[in-house]
């Protein structure tokens, strides 16, 4: 596996910020359940949303048990119409402060060959489920004042690639849609981050590649969606875990992509008046 230093993470902060309650699109394994276990760990109560309710369950009697906090298991499909309306819904009793959009992977497929029908599932789950939560949980966020939006993309969003035309243009919508909200809300309290991860060992990955793929080469997840929590409590914008060809220019478009979106911020108030 490979060394990924961590970011510092004040917990207290963090409970402070984006408790008492947190819900995850995509916590039965994975990085999913990597944030799920280091947001019970900090107290945080879980809304954990996926298609298997007894993964769900399993997963938060564990954290329960573990950490003492409480959590609602919901059964959805991330790619059907209406999803996310339905998750926002099935918290609108709770006082949520973050939301994870974490779902979103993808197989290598062959476009022009395959059916576009499951290009549209991954629109839905990767934008329309994604805006349609935003949006609910973001009326939520501004009216408490403070709160988090963690979308997790891919390093894929930064650019296209082979084999994954629309996984890699609904992670570029996820990593610019994130941004933009970052820029548009980070003034009034609203922190959102996106995750352009790299690979890690995760049961979907497993599933994917082939089998004997050399996983000394991957990310554990852990330490991933640990720095997209602590990122997030920083304020950041974007994070890229440097992976694939031309991984040692990514710290540069980091830092690019940063200081464009903070030159927008004041370039906008002449047409916002703000
Ligand atoms: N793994 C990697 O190497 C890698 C690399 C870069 C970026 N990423 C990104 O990181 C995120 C997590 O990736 P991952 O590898 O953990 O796999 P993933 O398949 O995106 O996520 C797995 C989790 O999401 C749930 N899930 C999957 N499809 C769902 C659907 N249609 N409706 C509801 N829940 C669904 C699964 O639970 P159920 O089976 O119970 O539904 C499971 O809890 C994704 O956004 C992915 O694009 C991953």
């Amino acid at each position: 596996m490979r060394e990924l230093a961590r970011l510092p993470l004040d917990q207290a902060a963090f409970r402070d910020r984006y408790g008492p309650w947190a819900v995850i699109a995509g916590a039965s394994e994975g990085t999913g359940e990597s944030f799920a276990r280091e947001l019970a760990e900090m107290g945080i109560n879980l809304v954990l949303v996926s298609r298997r309710q007894a993964a769900l369950e399993t997963l938060g009697e564990a954290l329960k048990a573990e950490y003492g906090i409480a959590y609602r298991a919901v059964v959805q499909d991330l790619t059907e119409d209406g999803a996310g309306k339905r998750i926002v819904a099935a918290a609108a009793d709770l006082d949520v402060g973050l939301y994870i959009s974490n779902a979103g992977a993808d197989g290598f497929s062959s476009f022009f060959e395959d059916s576009a029908d499951a290009a549209h599932r991954l629109v839905r789950m990767n934008i329309s489920t994604l805006i349609d939560a935003a949006n609910g949980f973001g009326k939520g966020l501004l009216a408490r004042g403070k709160g988090g939006i963690i979308v997790m993309a891919s390093g894929a969003g930064l650019g296209g690639q082979p084999n994954l035309a629309l996984y890699s243009a609904t992670k570029a919508f996820e990593i610019n849609f994130a941004e933009s909200l970052w820029a548009e809300y980070h003034e009034r309290g609203i922190d959102v981050i996106a995750v352009g991860a790299p690979i890690m060992l995760t049961p979907t990955l497993l599933r994917l590649v082939p089998e004997g793929f050399d996983v000394s080469d991957v990310y554990a997840p852990a330490d991933v969606t640990h720095n997209a929590l602590a990122g997030l409590l920083a304020g950041e914008p974007l994070q890229i875990v440097p992976d694939g060809p031309g991984k040692e220019k990514l710290p540069q478009v980091l830092a690019d992509r940063k200081a464009r979106l903070v030159g927008f911020i004041e370039f906008n108030k002449m047409f916002t008046g703000g």
